[in-house]
Parts: structure tokens; sequence; C-alpha cells
């Protein structure tokens, strides 16, 4: 009986494997054109990231290319355990189950890392765990020869890092990142989230977005294309300029409170709407903070003002103020579309995951020369992933090649 929970578990687990395999048109593409070389032939590469299906194929496809790999989960709460068992099925080591304390995750990160007497030769950071723990407790062991970072947050922590024992590629500055993730996919994300799980109409609706970044300028587009009337708050005149060119209204937060049926916050900033603003805002008002981190709605502010009634166990409330208008906060004012929703599709990971692959192979051969430190993505990384994101659309760009 159990057996066959668990069988039936894992050919679903590798069903999603399959499908995420298929939308992930970058990655196809490198092992294709790849793969049958084996660039990474003996490398040995530890991997720390969300153990998901997704990166599940960034991991087969560096297998594919020839390393061998340890795999560490990013975060207590994101691991697939069926896709987890599949990919040790394969014999990759993966550390992580769903649930694990905070403790486990980092010593599961130690643990990859300490995976060879002569130490991993690569790393693909997530966060800057490992590159973080290579300086720290783990500075015994010996460095590898290259690393990538793909998270902003993960490369503030090593921009404020004394010295780096090691050239780090920043892959999350890359054109997919910027340019597909950012503005297209998360955006996305994070609008379809705010109006699944709110169940609300955004035609009509204003819908007020902190921030007008890269993923501000997506958000404020998309809310507008499903007839959203879109107000921008900005603290940065540049971006505020930009904002009123696409012809959307700029406000400070203090007057778009007051009007604002939909707030979303993707500023990277604490604070940004705050007891003030709740004091003023419509019965009904949704809000929803799409940044990394916990911190731009004052959720303890707003629980403080108000009764709370739980809506759903993935964070979504009713507040109700003293005067009786109730407002929604999503997600516990977590990272929304992460907390409250399916987050990014295959498609937007496969952009991220196959920066960071192209990162390894690009500087691989000149690794051992480079300087210790952060070094940009070459170029023909965001090149490579835009002639086969471009291919796997039906785009035939051969006719601007001739010309
Ligand atoms: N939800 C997701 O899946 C997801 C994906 C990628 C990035 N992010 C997060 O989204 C956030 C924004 O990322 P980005 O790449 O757009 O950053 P960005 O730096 O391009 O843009 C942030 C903008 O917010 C503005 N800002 C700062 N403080 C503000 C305030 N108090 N009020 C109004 N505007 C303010 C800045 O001037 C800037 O223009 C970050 O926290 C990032 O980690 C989330």
């Amino acid at each position: 009986m159990v057996e066959e929970a668990e069988s039936s578990r894992l050919s679903g687990a590798a069903v999603r494997l399959e499908l995420a395999g298929d939308r992930m048109a970058v990655l196809a593409a490198i092992r294709s054109d790849l793969g049958p070389d084996k660039p990474l032939g003996g490398q040995r590469i530890a991997l720390c990231g969300h153990v998901t299906a997704e990166t599940a194929v960034q991991v087969n496809t560096l297998v594919e290319l020839g390393a061998e790999l340890v795999w560490a989960a990013s975060s207590t709460s994101t691991t697939d355990d069926d896709i987890a068992e599949l990919v040790r099925r394969s014999g990759v080591v993966v550390h992580g189950r769903r649930g694990m304390s905070e403790e486990d995750l980092r010593l599961g990160a130690l643990a990859a890392l300490r995976a060879w007497p002569q130490g991993p030769t690569m790393v693909l950071d997530e966060g800057a765990v490992m590159i973080r723990a290579l300086h720290g407790e783990l500075a015994d062991v010996p460095a590898p020869v290259l690393a990538s970072e793909k998270t902003p947050d993960g490369l503030t922590v090593l921009e404020d890092l004394d010295k780096l024992r090691f050239p780090v590629v920043k892959s999350d500055e890359s054109f997919g990142k910027h340019a597909v993730d950012n503005p297209h996919g998360t955006a996305q994300s994070l609008v379809e989230t705010i109006a699944t799980v709110s169940g609300r109409m955004l035609a009509g609706k204003v819908f007020v977005v902190a921030g007008y970044g890269r993923v501000g300028t997506g958000v404020a587009a998309k809310a507008r294309g499903l007839g959203a009337r879109v107000i921008v708050t900005e603290v940065d005149a540049t971006r505020a300029l930009l904002a009123v060119l696409d012809g959307f209204e700029v406000l400070p937060m203090a007057k778009a409170a007051a009007v604002g049926d939909f707030f979303c916050t993707v500023t990277g900033a604490a604070g940004v709407i705050h007891r003030e603003h709740f004091a003023v805002m419509k019965s009904g008002a949704v809000l929803a903070n799409g940044g990394h981190l916990p911190v731009e709605l004052d959720v303890a502010a707003l629980y403080g003002m108000t009764k709370r009634q739980p809506l759903s166990p993935q964070g979504t409330e009713i507040l109700e103020l003293d005067d009786g208008r109730k407002l929604t906060l999503l997600g516990g004012g977590n990272i929304v579309n992460l907390a409250a929703g399916r987050g990014n599709a295959s498609e937007v990971m496969d952009v991220t995951f196959a920066s960071q692959v192209l990162a390894l192979l690009n500087v691989l051969p000149q690794a051992s020369a480079l300087a210790p430190g952060l070094h940009p993505l070459p170029p023909e990384c965001d090149e490579y992933v835009a002639r086969a994101l471009a291919s796997s659309l039906g785009i035939d760009l051969s006719a601007d090649e001739d010309s």
C-alpha cells in the first residue's frame, strides 16, 4: 500500500519533471548544442537552489554536460520531496526535505561543500549561502575555480564581503533576469496571484504599484492590460518620470493610499506602506507585497490596528479596522507569488538557470587567470539566451543575420 502510494507520487513527479523540461527551451538548446562534448567533464559542482522540477532540469543539464554534482536545498519550505527522490535515484546527492529546520538547511549546504576532499571546482549559489560559508566556517575547504550567484540579494552580500577567495560571475545581472524574468515572468506571476487569490476583477479598479523598477514596470503594464487604472509611487525622480512618460499617474503613497483598490509593493525597501496609509484605505482594499523580503508592508502595524480573520493557510486574511472597514492582506505580507501563488513559470526559471549554466561554460576556460572577485556575465551568454528563447517562440532571426 505504502509502496504503491510512493510509486504513484514518483510517477507524478516524473511527469512534472518532463513537463518542466519541455518548457525550458534554453537549457534544452544548451544540452543539444554542447551535451555531446561534455564541457564540464571532471568538474565537481556544489549547487544551492530550491528543490523544484525546474532546478532538477538545470541539475540534469549540468550532469549531461559532464559534471558531478551535489545539490543543497535553499529554502525550508519549497522542497518538492518527490522531485528530490527522483533526482537521488538518478545518482545525484540531494540535501533537503520539506519542512526541515533552518539549521538542517545550513548543514545541508555545508555538507554539499564538503562532499569532496579536494573541494568543489564550481559553486552555483543562491543567496550567497555557499560562497559566504567558504569565507567563514568552511574557509579550510579549497577554493573553487569559479562560482556564480543568481540573486540580487546574494550579490549585495558578496559586495559587502571584504575579499573574495575566487572569481564569482554575477549571473543575476543578465538579459534573461532583467528583461525577461523581472518585467514579464515575475510581473505576470504577481498580477495573476493577486487577481486569483483575492478573487477580484481588476478591470476598472485602481491598482497602486509601489516602485517602478524592473519588476514594477511589468506589474504596472500587466495590471493596465487587465483594465486596471494604474497609479505608480516612486522615490527616484528618473523612475517616476519614466512612469509618467509611460502614461501612468504618479502620486505619493500618502495620496494613493486613499484611492487604491489594490496595492502591490515591489521596491526592495522597508515600511513602504505603513500605519498612516492603512488608516485612510478604502474598505475592500487588497494588499500584496511582491518584494523579496516581508518588510515592504508594515504588517506588525496593520495587525496592531485591526481585528484579524484568517482566510487561508497561505496567510490571506481579512483585517477589520475599528470603524468596520475591511482590508485584505495576501500571503501575510510575504513575497506573494511564492507564498500564496504558484510562483514563476518554468519558462522564466529557464532563462535564469540557463544564464547561470552559460556563465560557467563561458568563463571556465579562462577562470584560472581571473582575479578573485565579482565578474560580469559575458555578453555572449545573453545573446545565446535571446536566440534560443526567440527560436522556441518560432521567431526567425535569420533575415536580420543575412542583411
Ligand atoms: N516576486 C518575485 O518573484 C520577485 C522576482 C524578482 C525580484 N523580486 C523583488 O522585487 C523587488 C524589486 O526588484 P526590482 O528588480 O524591480 O528592483 P529595482 O531596483 O529595479 O526597482 C525598485 C524600485 O523601487 C523604488 N523604490 C525604493 N523605495 C521606494 C519606496 N519607498 N516607494 C516607492 N518606490 C521605491 C526604487 O527607486 C526603484 O525604482 C526586490 O525586492 C526583488 O528582490 C521579486
